[in-house]
């Protein structure tokens, strides 16, 4: 077993106690941060930025100099896999993300393979190689993927949407179709991450970013139950240590109950619930990763504090609470105050823990 020193995280997501509340942010590395920009204008694009193993570690560590956060997330992106199957990726300036071959018939998912993660991804597992080697200890670092039904919305809209009229219609007009593309998906994201975890990844976490924009009946069938099968299928020891899979549906706290009972260690809650009502509905099924409205860090520094020490009492007493944003950083956020926010949670957090 390698030497961890700080092992936080890891203990707070398998519900074990901890001295204080550990605490990360999703999108840390990110364009909040100068050297983020400078680091990125470097590479060139920001695939490039992903497929460098030595600039992709240097950006996973910018925000732990600045700040005392209790694990790295490796730096890449959910839309790695439908890139790999040949969709061919493209991050236009100002617009997002583009595939210049998007999926629209049932041809176009016949003819996906499942991407060799030591192949084509393998970009991704050098990169988890050189960041646990220069990590050396200091905190775990988190490896990830997207849901399938996140990914099949990039992938049969072509980039992001608002209004998921494509990815909904094959679901509707074409549903055995859909199960076709989001269990070819399941199957490329349990090769991903065991990959990523057999190159050094020491917890891993499912973005399932538009699961919300699904009914309640339509998530069960095409997102919960492909992440169910994710669960199932991944590594969840490794090195002499559990592994803990953090599952994370946005905009889904409607049904809290039943993302508990797949099998993850860890539930990812964004901020429309409340902590208490969160840790009431799951009990001691999960632990709970969350759930700051990434929006108070425009806040001043009281105001920052002062909701810090809401979720924490939210949460209250005990085990199982992983401090994080409900959704990514923003850009235009003062790094001065995300300062004041990672040191607040430790501060405040520790009566907790007694
Ligand atoms: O959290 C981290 O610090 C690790 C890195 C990470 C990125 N993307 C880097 C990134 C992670 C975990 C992701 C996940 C991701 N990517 C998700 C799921 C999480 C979420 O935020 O909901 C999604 C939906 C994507 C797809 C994606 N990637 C979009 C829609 C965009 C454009 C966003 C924008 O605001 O322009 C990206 C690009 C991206 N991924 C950036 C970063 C830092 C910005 C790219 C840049 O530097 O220009």
């Amino acid at each position: 077993m390698s030497e961890l020193k700080n092992d936080r995280f890891l203990k707070a997501l398998l519900r074990q106690p901890v001295d204080m509340t550990p605490v990360w942010m999703m999108r840390q590395a990110g364009r909040y941060l100068p050297e983020y920009r400078a680091t990125r204008e470097q590479a060139g694009s920001f695939m490039d930025l992903c497929m460098n193993a030595d600039l992709a570690c240097e950006v996973t560590l910018q925000p732990l100099e600045r700040y005392a956060l209790d694990a790295a997330i490796l730096f890449s992106d959910i839309l790695t896999i439908p890139d790999a199957m040949g969709l061919e990726l493209r991050f236009a300036q100002g617009e997002g993300p583009k595939f210049d071959k998007p999926i629209r018939s049932a041809a176009d998912v016949n003819a996906l393979g499942i991407p060799d993660p030591e192949g084509e991804l393998q970009y991704v597992m050098n990169a988890v190689r050189t960041i646990r080697k220069e990590l050396d200890g200091r905190v775990p670092l988190i490896g990830f993927s997207g849901s399938p039904w996140t990914l099949a919305t990039y992938m049969v809209e072509g980039g992001s949407t608002k209004e998921f009229g494509k990815v909904k219609g094959m679901m509707f007009d074409e549903p055995q179709t859909m199960h076709k593309l989001l269990d070819t998906l399941a199957q490329s994201v349990i090769s991903y991450l065991n990959a990523q975890i057999a190159a050094g990844a020491q917890a891993v976490m499912v973005f399932d970013t538009w699961g919300g924009v699904l009914t309640p009946r339509d998530y069960k069938e095409f997102s919960l139950r492909y992440m169910e099968q994710i669960v199932a299928g991944v590594t969840r020891e490794n090195d002499g240590r559990t592994v803990p899979i953090v599952l994370f549906s946005k905009g889904a706290g409607g049904w809290l109950e039943v993302m508990a009972e797949t099998g993850c260690d860890a539930l990812g809650v964004d901020w429309t619930l409340d902590m208490a009502d969160a840790r009431a509905r799951v009990g001691d099924k999960v632990a709970l990763q969350g759930n700051m409205d990434p929006s108070i860090l425009y806040a001043n520094p009281e105001r920052i504090e002062q909701e810090v020490k809401i979720i924490l009492e939210s949460y209250g007493k005990g085990n199982g609470h992983v401090f994080n944003l409900g959704h990514g950083i923003h850009q235009h956020i003062d790094p001065e105050n995300v300062g004041v926010f990672i040191d607040a949670v430790h501060e405040h957090s520790t009566q907790y823990h007694k």
